[in-house]
């Protein structure tokens, strides 16, 4: 379950971000549109434990990410939350399968059919071996979407996962993590501008910064 309580975040001279409250249970889903420069991809990261909140608080299972000292709030991150960013952030020597097991990079027990697994789920099976330059921007998103669910994460977090797909592609993604939240159990959180999904997930919100 992820609790977000009274939060409030801005960078200097920016519009402030405010999200009173959000309480999402493993296996529900969330939508949080609004428009570009809105915040979206600076509340995801407040989300994923990435950059601390001004004020308020996010709670996973429990646990008050911005409590946890920064090597265990690194752990907590690793075991517990998939984020699919803006930017795929792929790493460009390693191939598609190894940028997909990455978060197994530090423990040994990730078997190739893990791997695989994610890699045939989202229609990469015949890229395992493909370098990163060559993939399409579509299919770099995809791989980017493997590594996120690959360690069976509580809370999935998307940063506009569908930006650059077309319609029968962004329907495919936006099914896929709906699917694998069902699967994992966990709740998935997206953020976008892209009104084409608005009705196919369950709950949505607005985001409305406002000027300091
Ligand atoms: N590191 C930073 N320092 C200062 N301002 C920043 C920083 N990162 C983002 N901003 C500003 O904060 C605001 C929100 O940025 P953010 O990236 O969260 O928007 P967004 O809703 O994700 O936009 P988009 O839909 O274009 O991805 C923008 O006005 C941006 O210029
Ligand atoms: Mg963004």
């Amino acid at each position: 379950m992820i609790i977000v309580k009274d939060l409030q975040f801005s960078y200097e001279n920016q519009p402030k971000i405010e999200i009173p409250e959000i309480e999402l249970k493993l296996g529900e889903e969330l939508l949080i549109l609004g428009k570009s420069g809105s915040g979206k991809t600076t509340l995801l990261n407040i989300l994923g434990g990435l950059l601390a909140p001004k004020k308020g608080e996010v709670i996973i299972d429990g646990t008050s990410l911005y409590q946890l000292k920064e090597d265990e709030l690194d752990k907590f991150r690793g075991r517990n939350i998939g984020i699919v960013f803006q930017k795929p952030h792929l790493l460009k020597p390693l191939t598609v399968a190894e940028n997909v097991g990455l978060p197994y990079f530090f423990s040994n027990n990730l078997s190739a059919n893990k791997v695989q697994y994610y890699l045939d789920q989202l229609g990469l099976q015949n890229k395992q071996s493909a370098r990163i330059h060559t993939l399409s921007e579509g299919e770099a998103q995809r791989v980017s979407i493997a590594r996120a669910l690959i360690n069976g994460p509580k809370i999935i977090l998307a940063d506009e996962p569908t930006a650059s797909l077309d319609d029968e592609n962004a329907r495919l993604v936006v099914e896929l993590l709906k699917g694998q939240a069902k699967k994992l159990g966990a709740a998935l959180i997206i953020v976008t501008h892209d009104h084409r999904i608005k009705d196919k997930v369950v709950q949505s919100i607005t985001l409305n910064s406002s000027d300091q």
